[in-house]
């Protein structure tokens, strides 16, 4: 088939270039020309596993163009996605300025049946003004469909998420559309969803929403176990085996972060709000996530009871491992909230320093994590990548200015830890520290 994908941002290159593998003929566009200019020269502008080679090989067998004009885009594919972004508004509401603009330009440049379908991540209820916006600016009576294909994407396993889906939800108002994407989908092998507009709209919402909430219910449930001696982590493992809840996203630390989750939940309770209901809960799960970080910053101050002119050892920026992703990074208000106080920071990430660079102001960056130890104060774990997990101890402690370690992912196990002589704290560990 051929498809175009509007916005060449995260969700849209890993689309492209998965539909691209599929064996379809893709065009990403964007109107950040700089951004195309570096994609056709394969540059790709973030760190995901395995997307730059599955973009190379797609292009050099054809399948897969970049483009700046979204004319080019619109008259050259029967199937377009809208992938640009939706950033938060000061008051939490998503910004559909770029979905807007982009509807009015596929309006303007359809000639023939298309079929537009919105990935971005949407409030219920874009697909009527989509659906409207088209009408209005459209020129002549052409044929065309709206329909709501949300991604679950996971940073860091995108690819992996976009071709072996759990399932894949498509929205839509007409028998042409459905078959359309039910073709497209096929050689995914994976079950499909198909619902109305709104509820795929709904239905991502709901599930970012929900998985935050499970993130935030062990996080409040890690303060329960600090203060009765119990371990987060088999509190989970005991509730996780229970099918009904399953095991994943229960896992305590120090918040979620990311592009999604954040921006997601507020826009959400804004949904709500402007459609007359309270989300009282998904206002908790904000709040809990908001705390846990004064939760680690009083573990830390616990151990070291002055922070003032301490150093601190940060292993860790993106919001979560193998992406150099640190937007709503827990790491960011950490750092600021400890320079506050007027702690200094080392820290190390593999992947995430020259994004940080641009952000952090008066922090020292590291080669390894070794180097953030030596002189440290104190060795604070934020973000879990593999490389933290199997430090050598002994040496970890000799550079370190006291053997002081706050885990805020919970990757070590505190008895071995204490064994070798260092001050462990966890979190929701206190049944071991
Ligand atoms: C999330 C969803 O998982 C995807 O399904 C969705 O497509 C995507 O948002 C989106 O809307 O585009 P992502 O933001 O890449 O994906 O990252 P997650 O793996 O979901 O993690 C989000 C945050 O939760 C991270 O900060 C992570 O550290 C935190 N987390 C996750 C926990 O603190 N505990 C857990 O047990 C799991």
């Amino acid at each position: 088939m051929n498809i175009s994908i509007i916005g060449s941002g995260y969700v849209g290159l890993v689309t492209g270039a998965c539909f691209a593998e599929l064996g379809n003929r893709v065009i990403c566009a964007d109107n950040d020309i700089k951004k195309i200019a570096h994609l056709k020269k394969g540059i790709i502008p973030i760190y995901e596993p395995g997307l730059e080679e599955l973009v190379a090989h797609n292009v050099k067998k054809k399948r897969l163009r970049f483009s700046s004009s979204i004319k080019d885009a619109v008259k050259n594919s029967e199937i377009i996605f809208i992938a640009v972004g939706t950033p938060a508004l000061e008051n939490g509401e998503a910004d559909l300025t770029g979905i807007e603009n982009v509807a009015r330009n596929i309006a303007m440049n359809m000639t023939s049946y298309r079929l537009i379908v919105e990935k971005s991540t949407v409030p219920v209820e874009t697909g009527e003004w989509l659906k409207r916006t088209i009408s209005t600016y459209i020129k002549r009576k052409i044929e065309f469909d709206v329909a709501s294909n949300p991604e679950f994407l996971r940073e860091g396993q995108a690819i992996n998420d976009f071709m072996h889906p759990d399932r894949i939800v498509i929205g839509v108002e007409s028998k042409r559309a459905k078959e359309v994407l039910t073709n497209l989908y096929k050689p995914l092998n994976a079950p499909i969803v198909t619902t109305n507009i709104k509820s795929a709209e709904l239905i991502k919402h709901a599930c970012n929403a929900f998985l935050a909430n499970k993130i935030s219910f062990i996080n409040a449930i890690s303060r329960i176990c600090d203060k009765v001696g119990a371990d987060v982590k088999e509190v989970a493992d005991g509730m996780g085996l229970d099918k009904r809840i399953g095991a994943s996203f229960l896992n305590a630390g120090v918040g979620y972060g990311g592009s999604c989750f954040p921006k997601d939940v507020d826009a959400f309770i804004k949904i709500s709000e402007k459609l007359g209901y309270d989300f009282a809960l998904l206002k908790a799960v904000k709040n809990i996530n908001e705390e846990q970080k004064d939760f680690i910053l009083k573990k830390l101050k616990d151990i070291l009871w002055i922070v003032k002119d301490k150093t601190i050892g940060v292993l860790g920026l993106s919001f979560k491992p193998n992406t150099d992703d640190i937007r709503n990074a827990p790491s960011l208000d950490l750092i600021n909230a400890l320079q506050t106080e007027g702690a200094k920071i080392k820290v190390y990430d593999p992947q995430a320093m020259e994004k940080a660079k641009g952000i952090l102001r008066q922090v020292r960056f590291c080669q390894d994590p070794y180097e953030v130890c030596r002189g440290s104060d104190c060795l604070l774990i934020v973000t879990e990548w593999d490389e933290f997990k199997e430090l050598d101890f002994a040496k970890v402690k000799k550079l370190l200015k006291r053997p002081f370690i706050v885990d805020g992912r919970n990757i070590y196990e505190p008895q071995k830890l204490k064994k070798q002589g260092f001050t462990y704290i966890g979190i929701g560990r206190k049944g071991y520290e």
